[in-house]
C-alpha cells in the first residue's frame, strides 16, 4: 500500500499533463487516520466522476449503537448526512473545467433507507462517494488535486466518521426514532392494524413537488375511538390513530386533508428521520398504492375478476395491452401487486378511474350488467378482505355507496380526523340503496413466470442500466416510465431497480420461477449478500443505490415493453 505522501508526489508529477495521466492515481493509500481507495478514474473532466472509498475503523462509535441491522442502517444514514453537510461546507466545485472539484455522496432525503454509500460494521466504516478530478480543459491541475485529497477530504472524513466530532445526542435520537418506527411497524399485525399515525405528526408537505415539512401545519390528532397507546422501547408511551384491518374509507370535504393523510400512510412503509414530521407514522410494509395509469403496458394479467367480456371479447384472464385504459390499468395494478404478496391496497379517488371504483344503483338500472364489462372494486373489496385477508384504505369523498362495505369511516375535517363509522352506518339505514353486487365468479389472480431473455439490458454489446431521475430507468434500448409507481421515493432506489432487472434476468428468470418466487429470491440475496450484489460487473462498489421494495421492482418489470410471461399454476 502506498501512502498520502506518495499520492501527492504523483499529483506533482502529472501536473499539467493530459487527463489520461490521472490513471496513475488508481490504487490504495494509507492516510493518517483512514485508508483511501481510488477505484475508478474518470476519462475526462466531463465524464462520470471518479469513484472513491474511504475505510476506517468504526471503533470510535459505541458498540451498542451498531449492534442490529436496523441500528447500522440508521447510523450509516446519519454518517452520510454528516459527510454531505461537510461537503457542502468545504468543497469547491469551481476548481476547473466540467466536474472539477465536485464531491458527491448519496445521502438521502426524508427517509432512512438502506443504501450503499455508507457501511458501518463493528469492525469497519466505509464511505463511498464520487469526486471530479480537477483539470483545466483536459490538463491536470495537480495542485488542486492535492488540496482536494490532502485538505478537503480528510476534513470531511473527520467531520463525519469520528464519533467525537459529531453530536452524540443527535445521532442517538436518529437511531432511536428509527428503531421505534420499526418497532411500531412490527406491532401492527399483532394489534390487528394496518397503519399507525402518531399524535402530533406533521403530515402535509410544502408543495406537491417538495418533501419539506409544511410550516404551521395542523398537527395530527387521533379520534378517541381509534386511539392506540403503545409502549415503545425508546420513547415510552406513544399515542396515535390505529387504522384497523378491513375496509377503511376516508371521507370529508375537498381540501380537508384526505389525500395528505393517505400519502402519509403510503410513505409509512419507510422510516422518516427526526424532524420530518412523519416519524413514527408507520404502515404495513406490504401496502401498495393503486392508481389508474392509462397508457401503460400490460402483459398477460388475469383481470377477469374486474373486467369480463369487453367488446371484441378479449380474454381478460390473460389480458395484454400496449396501451391500457384507466380501468384496465387499475385492475392490472391490483392483480400484479397481489401476485407478489401485497396485503394492503391504498386508493385515492383523485387518481382512480371512477368507473373502476363505483357503479351506482341508477347506473345499474340504466346500463344492465351484461352491457358493462367492469365489475367495480366496490363489489370485490369485502371478498378481498374476507377470503384473501387483503385490506383496503381508500379516500372516497364522492360516493356514499362505499358505506355498504366499510368497516371504518374516517372523516377529515379541517385536517383533523373524526371516527364517523357509527354515523355512516346510521346514514346507511336512513338512505338505503338497492344496488346489487355484480360478481359472477370468485375473485382470482394469476401467478406468471417471466420467460428467459425477456429483459434486454444490452445495447449492442454494452450493458446499459441507468436512470433519468427518480421516475425513469434506461435498460438496454428501452426507457421505462415509473412516474406513476408512487412509492419509489429516491433516485437511488430507481437505480437499484435498474440493476435488479439485470440481476434477476441473468441469474433467475428461466420461465419456471413465478414473479413471487423471483422476488423472494431477490430479497433473500439482498439480505444475505447486501445491496452490492445487485451491481453489474465492473461496478464492484456501487456508491449510489438504495434498497427498493419488491413491489416496486415487480412494477418496473411489469412496465417493460419487452416483458414476457407464461402462466403457471
Ligand atoms: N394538517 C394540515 N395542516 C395544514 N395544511 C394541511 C394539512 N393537511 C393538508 N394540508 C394542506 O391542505 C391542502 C389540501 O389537502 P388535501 O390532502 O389535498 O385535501 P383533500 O384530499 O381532502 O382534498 C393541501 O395543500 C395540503 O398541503
Ligand atoms: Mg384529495
Amino acid at each position: 500500500m502506498k501512502n498520502e505522501k506518495q499520492l501527492i508526489k504523483i499529483f506533482e508529477r502529472i501536473n499539467g499533463r493530459g487527463y489520461k495521466s490521472y490513471n496513475d492515481i488508481k490504487g490504495i493509500y494509507d492516510f493518517e487516520f483512514f485508508t483511501l481507495h481510488i477505484d475508478h478514474v474518470q476519462r475526462d473532466p466531463f465524464a462520470g466522476p471518479s469513484l472513491i472509498r474511504i475505510t476506517t475503523g468504526s471503533k470510535s462509535f459505541p458498540e451498542e449503537l451498531i449492534k442490529t441491522d436496523n441500528q447500522r442502517i440508521a447510523v450509516s444514514d446519519y454518517i452520510g448526512r454528516k459527510f454531505n453537510e461537510s461537503v457542502e461546507k468545504h468543497s469547491d466545485n469551481k476548481m476547473g473545467s466540467g466536474k472539477s472539484g465536485l464531491i458527491h455522496i448519496d445521502s438521502g432525503g426524508p427517509e432512512i433507507l438502506d443504501r450503499t454509500s455508507v457501511n458501518i460494521s463493528p469492525e469497519e466504516l466505509e464511505i463511498r462517494f464520487s469526486v471530479g478530478l480537477p483539470a483545466s480543459g483536459r490538463r491536470i491541475l495537480g495542485g488542486k488535486a492535492k488540496i482536494l485529497f490532502s485538505d478537503m477530504i480528510p476534513v470531511m472524513v473527520r467531520d463525519s466518521c469520528i464519533y467525537q466530532n459529531i453530536c452524540p445526542e443527535d445521532l442517538l435520537e436518529h437511531v432511536l426514532i428509527h428503531e421505534d418506527s420499526e418497532f411500531l411497524r412490527q406491532k401492527l399485525k399483532e394489534m390487528g392494524l394496518v397503519a399507525f399515525v402518531r399524535d402530533g405528526a406533521l403530515l402535509p408537505r410544502e408543495s406537491g413537488v417538495s418533501e419539506k415539512t409544511l410550516n404551521n401545519g395542523v398537527p395530527f390528532k387521533s379520534p378517541e375511538t381509534l386511539k392506540i397507546s403503545l409502549n415503545t422501547p425508546n420513547h415510552g408511551v406513544v399515542t396515535g390513530m390505529g387504522i384497523p384491518e378491513g375496509v377503511t374509507i376516508i371521507v370529508g370535504g375537498g381540501y380537508h386533508g384526505k389525500s395528505t393523510l393517505l400519502n402519509a400512510v403510503e410513505r409509512g412503509i419507510y422510516n422518516h428521520r427526526y424532524g420530518d414530521g412523519r416519524e413514527m407514522v408507520v404502515t404495513d410494509p406490504k401496502a401498495v398504492k393503486i392508481r389508474a395509469e392509462d397508457g401503460r403496458r400490460i402483459e398477460n394479467v388475469d383481470i377477469s375478476s374486474f373486467i369480463h367480456n369487453p367488446p371484441l371479447n378479449k380474454d381478460t384472464s390473460k389480458f395484454s395491452s400496449e396501451n391500457a385504459s384507466g380501468s384496465t390499468s387499475q385492475a392490472a395494478n391490483i392483480i400484479e401487486a397481489l401476485e407478489v404478496g401485497a396485503d394492503l391496497l391504498l386508493f385515492d379517488e383523485d387518481t382512480s378511474a371512477t368507473n373502476f371504483m363505483i357503479r351506482d344503483e341508477r347506473m345499474q338500472k340504466l346500463v344492465s350488467n351484461d352491457k358493462e364489462p367492469i365489475t367495480p372494486f366496490i363489489d370485490r373489496v369485502k371478498e378481498l378482505k374476507n377470503e384473501h385477508e387483503i385490506s383496503t384504505i381508500m379516500v372516497m369523498g364522492g360516493s356514499g355507496d362505499y358505506f355498504e362495505v366499510a368497516d371504518t369511516v374516517i372523516m377529515m375535517d379541517n385536517f383533523i380526523p373524526y371516527d364517523v363509522t357509527e354515523r355512516a352506518m346510521e346514514v346507511r339505514k336512513e338512505i338505503p340503496i338497492n344496488r346489487k353486487i355484480e360478481t359472477s365468479s370468485k375473485f382470482r389472480y394469476n401467478n406468471r413466470c417471466p420467460v428467459s431473455g425477456c429483459i434486454k439490458p444490452f445495447k449492442g454489446k454494452k450493458l446499459k442500466l441507468d436512470v433519468r431521475g427518480k421516475t425513469k430507468i434506461m435498460i438496454g434500448q428501452e426507457l421505462v416510465d415509473l412516474l406513476q409507481v408512487e412509492q419509489i421515493v429516491d433516485t437511488s432506489q430507481t437505480r437499484a431497480i435498474a440493476y435488479t432487472m439485470n440481476y434477476i434476468s441473468s441469474k433467475y428468470i428461466n420461465g419456471k420461477l413465478s414473479m413471487d418466487q423471483l422476488m423472494k429470491k431477490l430479497n433473500k440475496d439482498i439480505e444475505t449478500y447486501g445491496l452490492d450484489v445487485l451491481a453489474p460487473r465492473g461496478r464492484r462498489y456501487p456508491n449510489n443505490i438504495a434498497k427498493p421494495r419488491i413491489f416496486e421492482v415487480a412494477a418496473a418489470l411489469n412496465r417493460l415493453r419487452t416483458f414476457k410471461v407464461k402462466g403457471c399454476q
